[in-house]
């Protein structure tokens, strides 16, 4: 998620789950190719697995893309079709994509020529007048064709005019039964439902009709709901029993970050909702949000934060086994 899905965030959240699949931001083809790559695409050993998702619609550049990517180790690589901003439409990728089946499939098939780990996309059911039906159906029909490995779909329409990217992931209504449907249609092919999704346990009833569920808003407004993945859904034991142990597990790489410059709060940011309903969250987020910025910020400006919290012990919902 673009300006949320940073490194510094993946990382936090590798520390709250070993097995979920993290997602970079989207990176647009040509940032890649011609951007500051080493930063861009910079990531930490410790963050697999983790996919990188591409935005961009040109075959030969994706594929440059991919090849590029499963060299610095990628798990995966997913395509962006799903995303509706005015920008990258500008750029004929994203969401519009969904109108021109062939030419993802053609994306799809340029960089699993290239690439030995799973390629993957992220679209919607449709955009704008499209009968959701039949466009996710020839969607669907193009990228498998290409050797996608799987399809995360955002169970809404897109509505490429008129609605401005926040509201497009929440005013066109949610249609967790085309999802369903799809994965119903064609079993061979892995199918990963993304949209609302607010808990563990909505994710665990989506998994009866789906192969798996990607969780946006709330992993990262509400991180400490990840401490429940890896014993909900893989059966094996949370790296952390509260989610105040998992954030001081984060201090060894607040520490190396802060050596390298990197500002407290570019850090800080991404943990503030760890504790969002424990008593003393509020006082934690805002000594953070105004300590985290100023110059000189480390890691005791962090463990003031913490010591505001109060016995978190008695907030069982944050711990591994909610
Ligand atoms: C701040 C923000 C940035 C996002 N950036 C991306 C992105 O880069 N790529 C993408 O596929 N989806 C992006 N999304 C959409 C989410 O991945 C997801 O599809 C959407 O929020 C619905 O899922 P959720 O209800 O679980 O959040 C973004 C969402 C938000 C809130």
């Amino acid at each position: 998620m673009m300006e949320w899905t940073d490194r510094h965030c993946r990382f936090f959240h590798r520390l709250l789950t070993r097995r979920a699949l993290i997602y970079t931001e989207m990176i647009t083809a040509q940032a890649v190719l011609r951007g500051d790559r080493t930063r861009l695409l910079a990531y930490d050993p410790f963050e697999h697995p983790v996919a990188l998702q591409l935005g961009g619609c040109d075959p030969r550049q994706l594929a440059q893309c991919a090849r590029i990517a499963g060299d610095l180790g990628y798990d995966e690589v997913n395509l962006n079709v799903g995303c509706p901003s005015d920008r990258v439409q500008e750029g004929r990728f994203g969401a519009c994509l969904m109108a021109e089946p062939a030419l993802v499939g053609d994306c799809v098939a340029a960089m699993t020529a290239v690439v030995g780990v799973p390629v993957t996309v992220k679209c919607r059911i449709g955009i704008d007048d499209q009968d959701p039906e039949s466009a996710l159906d020839a969607l669907t029909g193009a990228v498998q064709q290409a050797g996608v490995a799987a399809l995360i779909v955002h169970a809404r329409k897109a509505w490429l005019d008129g609605l401005s990217p926040r509201e497009n992931r929440d005013i066109p209504p949610l249609d967790y039964g085309r999802v369903y449907r799809l994965k119903a249609a064609h079993p061979q092919l892995a199918v990963v439902l993304n949209g609302g999704v607010a808990d563990l346990d909505q994710a665990a009833a989506h998994l009866t009709h789906v192969d798996g569920v990607m969780m946006g808003r709330a992993a990262y407004q509400e991180p400490w709901r990840l401490l429940a993945v890896d014993p909900m859904l893989f059966g094996e034991a949370s790296p952390f029993t509260t989610a105040k142990a998992a954030v001081e597990a984060l201090n060894p790489y607040i520490g190396r970050e802060l050596g390298r410059g990197v500002r407290l709060n570019a850090m800080t940011r991404h943990i503030l909702g760890a504790f969002r309903g424990v008593p003393g969250a509020r006082a934690f987020r805002r000594h953070l949000a105004t300590e985290a910025v100023k110059p000189g910020a480390g890691i005791a400006t962090l463990r003031d934060a913490l010591a505001l919290l109060v016995d978190i012990a008695a907030a069982p919902a944050h711990t591994a086994a909610a």
